[in-house]
């Protein structure tokens, strides 16, 4: 039987639904050795800015029950760099590059995603989850106006689909999903990491330089589930669902929540090779339970 793997993301077309989370794929490039990158429906890379960023002393990294916490600093190589040096190796494969992008001010955003449009990237995904420095680090997560100026702008000069990441930290994510559809977002990827604090009993200091840190991987699974389940009856625009995806039977529940595509973020930490194994095991579904097509399954939760 020949199933149909493919999804349209905003007019983006992927062969299959399974990209990877940003910040933890690297630039790509750095996964070639373990999976083929041929094998995924996109690379969506490590957050980039206007300007390179160092990020955060360590410890960035630690453990926790059931995920990690991390707080990288969004650490990054900036746009210039990107496009002469990573995306270019890339060109070999036929998958779509998407880039994450952040700023620390809105213009910051704006004037990244305008240099990403004269390269070959297939998309944006805009990470709001970022402190707004010109008001006075108010994360731009729970600042409608600021993000639907952004969206506004950031559509006028990139051609090509917009993404909007959101974050579970911050009021009500499906106000804000409704404000990201209504000012033209093309589709919003849920969730990014939820805030948490690791403690290290002996010295009673925070396992993590930066004291609070993002905690990703199974732990967060229910919460994004959840989240993607709730948008899903609040916009009609694609949701990429993102959180604790470890196997194929965790990305296609995402897909019955109502995702039409998924990231796999920590996972990756684990198993390098794990996206193209999800890939691979979606297929395997369709194939095995006679579904003509992948979208069959987006939205299908009974209840
Ligand atoms: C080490 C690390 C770095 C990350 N960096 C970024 C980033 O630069 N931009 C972003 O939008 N999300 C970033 N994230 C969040 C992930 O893309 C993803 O939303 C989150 O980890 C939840 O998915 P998971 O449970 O599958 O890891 C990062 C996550 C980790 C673990």
């Amino acid at each position: 039987m020949k199933v149909n793997t493919t999804v349209n993301i905003g007019g983006l077309v992927l062969k299959n639904p399974v990209m990877t989370a940003s910040g933890t794929f690297g630039y790509g490039l750095e996964f070639e050795e373990y999976v083929n990158l041929n094998k995924l429906g996109a690379i969506v890379v490590k957050g980039i800015a206007l300007n390179p960023v160092k990020g955060n002393k360590p410890q960035r990294l630690v453990e926790t029950p059931a995920g990690i916490m991390n707080a990288i600093g969004l650490q990054n190589v900036g746009v210039e760099t990107f496009i002469s040096e990573k995306l270019p190796l890339l060109k070999k494969y036929a998958t779509p590059v998407i880039a994450n992008i952040y700023g620390t001010d809105v213009d910051g955003y704006i004037k990244t995603a305008q240099r990403l449009n004269d390269s070959a990237t297939a998309g944006v995904e805009i990470n709001i989850s970022c402190p707004n420095v010109k008001k006075g680090g108010l994360q731009f997560a729970s600042d409608k106006e600021a993000v639907s100026t952004m969206i506004k702008e950031i559509k006028k000069v990139f051609t090509r689909p917009v993404i909007v990441k959101l974050s579970p930290n911050t009021g009500n994510i499906e106000e804000m999903a409704q404000v990201c559809e209504d000012n033209g977002a093309d589709a919003v990827s849920l969730i990014n990491t939820l805030v948490g604090l690791s403690i290290n009993l002996k010295t009673r200091r925070p396992n993590i330089a930066n004291v609070f840190g993002g905690l990703s991987g199974p732990a967060i699974k229910p919460v994004a589930l959840a989240m993607v389940h709730k948008v899903s009856k609040k916009v009609k625009i694609p949701i990429i669902g993102i959180g604790g995806i470890m196997n194929t039977t965790d990305a296609l529940e995402f897909l019955v929540a109502g995702a039409s595509a998924v990231q796999i973020g920590t996972a990756n930490f684990i198993d390098p090779s794990i996206t193209g194994i999800i890939a691979d095991g979606i297929k395997n579904y369709l194939e095995d339970n006679k579904i003509d097509s992948v979208t069959d399954i987006t939205g299908t939760l009974e209840y």
